[in-house]
């Protein structure tokens, strides 16, 4: 077959987390050496265990005769004196119970198509779940039909960039660093993308000036700004965004009729604040929002199913047709007929925990509680030993699964894409260079995933350290 032209921009697009350093970290690893990807927020890649009670659940809705074999079984043991088991090794009423309504309630199990948006009683706890955690009530309260189930947020962002960007001078601001998903989608759509830059030195807080900046300049070249990307907690910076950082981009958005992009996964990856939510600050202003959430992150980890939402509030009407947002979200949704229905099980567990004081509670909180304190800890393992680093600051504060780094002081002439190869060839730690995200244009950064198990970080740093002092004053 002769070579044949494809869509260019999937040509020029770029995706650093999997770009060339995971590539080598690949071929090390067929050769037999030790690898320690820290390059992609994947928890259970990393020796994360399931939540036991999100497993229970889906195992049995995808294998509803489970469920009476379980409770057969439980007879037979309550009948047997001196049974070898105990209570303890049997799944609990209460989980056997929400998945019996998980399954009447989807009405078609897991193996048909649901409805484009998603199941309706997913949509409907989502909608709960956004009341109790903004405390909405009354006209604020989420609408079910605002509502969409995704595989996963990336979906999610896609759906929106690719109907946003109409034509190749609409653009899309992005806070630089930035997850690439943001900057790959823009070009894969042809749009514009527009850097702004949060203040590293203040934490990664967003100030009205730069945003004004980077939009006024983008208009001056003739792009037609459309909407505002906002990832909070941060990745790759993990910081969190405080409540004036957020109202500013509100009235900046509110000022220039533009749609804000919250992406919200590591909603639940806040250690030491308060996550607050775009929606929550927004209020009644009748600015567009799109909200995304994910079952890939928080202390869940549920990366390969495959589960998210968008929530949309103040969806506009279209120009020149009679059609409001939400009609071609439907419609786009439709043409992938629905989003995978693991995916949407596990996001209606993620916005349904167990009830406190039933039997799955406990297990639950302290799975749950773990999993965060752990993640911290290691987050304060690592900043530890970037105290032991020449020339190296870390700014912000701990949020999401990264830590973002400085590197003040390089080799002449190397940036940090040698730095980072040179690191993984010495120690195995598999790390993404801060230009993959996009950085000041003369600084230097590394992304590093705070995922790995105590012992392994415990067993790495100290190398690292002395990796990183030898290489930057040689
Ligand atoms: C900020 C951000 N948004 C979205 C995603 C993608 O999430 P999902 O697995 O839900 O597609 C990631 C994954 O790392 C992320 O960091």
């Amino acid at each position: 077959m002769h070579p044949i032209t494809v869509n260019p921009n999937i040509l020029k697009m770029e995706y650093a987390v999997r770009g060339p350093i995971p590539q080598r970290a690949a071929e090390m690893k067929r050769q037999g050496r030790e690898i320690i990807p820290c390059n992609i927020g994947n928890p259970q890649a990393l020796g994360q265990s399931p939540l036991t009670y999100y497993r229970q659940v889906l195992s049995l809705v995808e294998e509803p005769s489970k469920i009476e074999r379980e409770r057969k079984l439980k007879e037979i043991f309550e009948e047997t004196p001196g049974s070898p088991l105990r209570e303890a090794d049997f799944i609990s009423d209460y989980v056997l119970e929400v998945s019996e309504k998980v399954l009447t309630l989807s009405g078609t199990g897991t193996g048909a198509y649901t409805e484009s948006k998603g199941f309706a009683f997913v949509r409907q706890a989502i909608a709960d779940f956004i009341n109790r955690r903004d405390g909405f009530s009354g006209k604020l309260r989420a609408n079910p039909e605002h509502i969409f189930l995704t595989d996963g947020a990336s979906d999610a962002a896609k759906r929106v960039l690719n109907l946003l960007i109409a034509g190749p001078e609409d653009g899309i601001m992005v806070p630089i660093p930035q997850y690439p998903l943001y900057s790959a989608s823009i070009t894969m759509f042809g749009g514009v993308q527009v850097d702004y830059h949060p203040d590293e030195e203040r934490g990664w807080a967003l100030d009205r000036a730069e945003l004004e900046r980077a939009y006024s300049e983008a208009a001056r070249q003739g792009v037609n700004v459309k909407g505002i990307v906002v990832i909070n907690p941060g990745n790759p910076t993990g910081a969190v965004l405080g409540e004036s950082s957020i109202a500013e981009v509100i009235d900046f958005a509110a000022q220039h009729d533009l749609a804000i992009i919250a992406d919200e996964v590591y909603q639940d990856n806040v250690y030491t604040g308060k996550f607050i939510s775009f929606a929550s600050v927004l209020r009644e202003r009748p600015v567009p929002l799109f909200s995304l959430h994910s079952i890939s992150k928080g202390f869940f980890g549920e990366c390969g199913h495959r589960g998210g939402y968008m929530e949309v509030r103040n969806p506009p009407q279209i120009a020149g047709s009679g059609l409001n947002l939400l009609d071609l979200l439907l419609k786009q949704a439709s043409v992938g007929l629905c989003s995978n229905t693991a995916g949407q099980i596990l996001t209606y567990l993620m916005v349904s925990p167990p009830e406190e004081g039933s039997a799955p509670y406990t297990l639950f909180q302290k799975e749950k509680q773990r999993i965060l304190r752990e993640l911290y800890e290691k987050a304060q393992m690592i900043r530890a030993a970037f105290d032991q680093m020449d020339g190296v600051e870390c700014f912000g504060e701990t949020g999401a699964m990264y830590l973002f780094p400085r590197l003040n002081k390089l080799p002449a002439g190397t940036g940090d894409f040698e730095y980072c190869m040179a690191l993984l060839d010495e120690t195995g730690l598999v790390t993404v260079n801060g230009s993959g995200f996009g950085q000041k244009p003369g600084t230097h950064h590394l992304r590093i995933a705070f995922l790995p198990p105590k012992d392994l970080l415990a067993e790495v740093l100290p190398r690292w350290v002395e990796f990183h002092n030898r290489y930057v004053n040689a």
